[in-house]
């Protein structure tokens, strides 16, 4: 394990919410330990090593022109397979070489970057397309923090939801969701499934604005799915006492991490309310305004700074074994399977 990778290179990883490209700019980001340049070439996005082949200057130091970036060194002009274009010196003659490229894709809302030599297929862009299927006026805002941890630690923080009483209470949380009612973890080849329900659970103040048909004690269900590498989707919802899950409201959420190095994480993150009542529709843009406030808060003023501070204490002490809990089965079960992919990936 000691030699393996610290993160699978074969896959699509999410790199920056399409939004924040806008046609025309240049976004720096490093993935998994490499500096790259995004921007919006003649078929879409890519995405180029963050380095000219001529004197290594930054590219994002340069500028995009119909959708080619050139160099602001000395002007060397790059296609999106960063292939060189335009040599605007003496006869033109068009220098051997290339930048690397790598590929890159849009699709729901997010640019998704392949960083390993394997074969990039579309097709295993993680699926969210249950966000698409719901209409904009109900999707929070799309956004991102950077974490000064491993993505595993984060991954850790969101498989184990036992600690929304403690970091999030009256926020996001309440006392009463230590006890929980039922727990189940479910395991697939690359995914694994925790599910947590609360039968007449209290109701913070917060979440019954957001869901108005709701008394102060509800039913409520945690579907939180680790697919691997490092992406995680929640549905998570409250219903009357005793009532079916179908007829209550709640959100799917998902958080898309990225690795950029060892030990620092982009932490991407979107949400959706689903079954909003008509009756609720007045309303609906101050709620998802304040629900995205409250979420980035808890986010990055409540989990990161745990998280970062638990990374340095991880750093200061080494490798020691965790004491486990019974809220730990999700993330030892992912952590296994990714475990193997890494040992799989090294020989
Ligand atoms: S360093 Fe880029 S063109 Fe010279
Ligand atoms: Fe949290």
């Amino acid at each position: 394990m000691s030699d393996a990778l610290p993160w699978v290179t074969d896959a699509w990883y999410a790199a920056l919410w399409g939004e924040r490209l806008p046609a025309g700019t240049l976004v720096a980001r490093t993935l998994l330990n490499t500096e790259i340049v995004l921007f919006r070439g003649e078929n879409g996005p890519a995405a180029l090593e963050d380095c000219c082949m001529h004197r290594f200057v930054p590219l994002h130091l340069g500028k995009v022109e119909d959708g080619r970036v050139r160099c602001g060194y000395h002007g060397l002009q790059y296609d999106a397979q960063g292939a060189c274009v335009h040599n605007p010196h003496g006869t033109g003659k068009l220098p051997a070489g290339r930048v690397r490229s790598f590929p890159a894709v849009e699709k729901h809302g997010m640019i998704w970057v392949w960083m390993g030599n394997g074969t990039a297929d579309p097709a295993k862009v993680p699926d969210l397309s249950a966000f698409d299927a719901i209409p904009e006026r109900y999707h929070a805002k799309r956004d991102y923090i950077p974490v000064a941890a491993s993505y595993r630690l984060v991954l850790d923080n969101l498989l184990d939801l036992s600690h929304v009483s403690f970091v999030h209470p009256g926020v996001i949380g309440t006392d009463d969701m230590t006890a929980v009612e039922d727990m189940t973890v479910r395991e697939e080849a690359d995914a694994v499934t925790v599910t947590r329900s609360w039968p007449g659970i209290s109701i913070s103040a917060n979440l019954r604005r957001m869901y108005r048909g709701i008394g102060e004690r509800a039913d409520k269900w945690n579907d939180l799915t680790w697919n691997a590498p490092c992406n995680v989707t929640l549905s998570a919802g409250y219903a009357e006492p005793g009532a079916l899950r179908e007829t209550g409201a709640g959100i799917i959420s998902a958080h898309l991490l990225t690795p950029e190095t060892v030990a620092t994480t982009h932490y991407h993150f979107s949400a959706a309310r689903i079954r909003v009542a008509p009756d609720e529709e007045d309303e609906n843009a101050e709620v998802l305004a304040e629900f995205s406030r409250v979420r980035r808060f808890a986010f990055e003023e409540q989990d990161a700074p745990i998280i970062a501070a638990q990374q340095r204490k991880i750093d200061a002490i080494g490798n020691r074994r965790p004491v486990l809990i019974a809220v730990d089965d999700g993330a030892v079960r992912y952590n296994r399977i990714l475990n193997r992919m890494l040992e799989a990936q090294h020989v």
